[in-house]
């Protein structure tokens, strides 16, 4: 399973990248509002720290707009992706961009049938919410659950990236399904290594270790 991180802090992303986690990287208008930053700026900087896809998201609703404003995010970095949201439109700008050889990552997928249109449509990605479905009342994670089967009905290639996640056990049941990717927020990604069985070892360890008076250099 990738690991994509979801966040536009650079700071943050430096960090995951740094311990060797990183895949790539989804923003959205919500949290280049949040970093405070210039779409453009902190989006080129993004693209130099990590290697692989950088979801930068249009905010035009038309396909004339989604198209030229693709055009602009594309120009900052071999690695961008463009984010369209699953609407007509951005299924009809998901058609032309990945014609033309483009990353498409198709967002704001709540249904199968959603994800069923954006592979027909040639997406790269295509980003079930599942947080945002957990938030009504809904399992989010059978939405995962039903758009792997369809994909691997038609042996779709579009990658499934699980996003919306908030927790450890999100992570974990997507990776049981096998969606293709999961954007998980910095703090998510850092939990999974935590075990509190892990830390008690390990203090075990070292005070048993501080009893021998040993060095190892
Ligand atoms: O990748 C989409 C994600 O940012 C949405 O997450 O927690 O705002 O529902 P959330």
């Amino acid at each position: 399973m990738k690991f994509f991180v979801d966040t536009a802090d650079v700071d943050e992303i430096r960090e995951i990248n740094d311990i060797g986690l990183l895949d790539g990287v989804t923003t959205n208008p919500s949290l280049i509002m949040k970093s405070g930053r210039d779409i453009m700026e902190v989006t080129k900087e993004i693209c130099d720290i990590v290697d692989g896809p950088v979801s930068a998201e249009v905010t035009a609703t038309d396909y004339d707009g989604m198209i030229k404003e693709a055009a602009v995010l594309e120009k900052i970095a071999k690695n961008i992706c463009i984010k369209l949201p699953l609407t007509l439109d951005g299924l009809k700008a998901c058609k032309t961009l990945t014609g033309r050889g483009m990353k498409v990552n198709v967002t704001l997928c709540f249904s199968a049938n959603q994800a069923l249109l954006a592979a027909k449509a040639g997406a790269t990605f295509i980003s079930p919410f599942i947080g945002r479905l957990d938030d009504l009342g809904v399992d989010g994670m059978e939405l995962i659950e039903e758009i792997r089967v369809i994909y691997d009905n038609y042996d779709f290639k579009t990658e499934i990236l699980a996003a919306s996640i908030r927790s450890a056990d999100h992570v974990k049941q997507a990776a049981i399904i096998g969606a293709d990717v999961a954007t998980i927020p910095p703090a998510v990604i850092k939990s999974l290594a935590k075990h509190a069985l892990t830390d008690k070892g390990l203090d075990a360890f070292l005070a048993d270790w501080a009893k021998t008076g040993q060095k190892i250099e």
